[in-house]
């Protein structure tokens, strides 16, 4: 687990009648956390599916104080631009007022974390604030400031932002098994799963990814199709291979099933042009490559040994591109 402290500061002053007061003058603490990219099962995860998602070395860190009033980058907390930030601490937070200031490097709607990064490190900074910090509440807490949030989503993106290095989450569970999480009737387990060392070109496709409407559409296709449902299935198996894969560090296989997934999204109806685009830019010089997250827009990923070729030829398409590498490093925080 990662070792925390946390400062306080103590002040005394003279008051008027010469008694000295306490008073907590400022609570420093920072918090920071990975992005992720899903590298198998996505929309499946929503179906009972098992999915496969890896933290990246790009981060996004939030420091908190006390303060008067709540303050986020030095402007008033916002109903529309700090929805993550407002429900963690209107439901997680009942003591003094915080100010926060936020830094991130990961692109905003891109598939590729953000709002798991940001949910995670304000959980993870709440809890310690408390005097508890603990991986596996922090992954509740961050599920649930996203679920409620976003209106529906499974725990993949945060718990693997709280751990870091990979996870697979299924609905069974599994040797390795870190915690679980419960929403509904739905329990989702989540499982260590080591990966090899993988660079990666993440391209974005500059458009944003919209989570709730991509679910949707999937939503529909799979009450009504049973070829929908078997294409769920399908990619269920194709996961559980991508274990052994990434068990065996083989390249070769991992990118094979990254290709197989990318077609079985496609199927679901969740690529779209620009994602494709990327993804055939991406492939002559990738072992592998797909749409990752809910696509309809955002980011796709690449599994490359050549990502400053592949990065260029992404970007000559309109992508932004990302070279990134899988991070062992999940949630921190630290006193300051
Ligand atoms: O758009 P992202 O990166 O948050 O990924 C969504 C993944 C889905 O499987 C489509 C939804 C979910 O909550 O698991």
């Amino acid at each position: 687990m990662t070792d925390y402290y946390c400062i306080v500061v103590i002040v005394l002053w003279p008051n008027p009648n010469n008694i000295y007061a306490y008073t907590v003058q400022a609570v420093m603490m920072e918090a920071s956390s990975p992005a992720k990219a899903i590298l198998f099962g996505e929309h499946a995860v929503v179906y009972g599916e098992p999915a496969i998602a890896v933290a990246l070395d790009r981060r996004l860190s939030i420091r908190v104080r006390s303060s008067d009033t709540c303050r986020v980058d030095g402007g008033s907390l916002s109903m529309r631009r700090h929805r993550y930030l407002r429900w963690a601490l209107n439901n997680l937070w009942n003591g003094e007022p915080l100010e926060i200031r936020t830094r991130s490097q990961i692109p905003g709607a891109s598939g590729l974390g953000s709002s798991a990064a940001l949910s995670s490190s304000i959980a993870a900074i709440l809890r310690s604030l408390r005097g508890e910090w603990k991986p596996r509440d922090v992954a509740t807490d961050a599920f649930e400031i996203e679920y409620n949030v976003q209106g529906g989503a499974s725990p993949t993106d945060t718990s693997c932002s709280v751990h870091g290095g990979g996870i697979l989450v299924s609905f069974r569970k599994e040797s390795e098994h870190l915690w679980s999480i419960s929403k509904g009737e739905r329990t989702w387990h989540v499982h260590n799963l080591d990966p090899p060392e993988m660079t990666l070109v993440v391209g974005f496709t500059g458009r944003p990814s919209l989570t709730g409407r991509q679910v949707a559409k999937v939503r529909s296709f799979h009450e009504r199709s049973g070829f929908a449902r078997e294409t769920i299935r399908e990619i269920g198996d194709l996961v559980m291979e991508g274990v052994d894969a990434l068990k065996d560090g083989d390249m070769v296989r991992i990118g094979a099933l990254m290709n197989r997934n990318h077609s079985l999204l496609s199927i679901l109806g969740v690529n779209s042009k620009e994602l494709q685009s990327l993804v055939d830019a991406a492939l002559p010089y990738s072992y592998g490559a797909k749409l990752t997250g809910a696509g309809g827009g955002g980011s796709m990923i690449a599994l490359t040994d050549k990502p400053e070729k592949v990065a260029s030829l992404l970007k000559a398409r309109g992508g932004k591109p990302y070279i990134v590498r899988v991070s062992m490093v999940g949630c921190e925080v630290h006193g300051t």
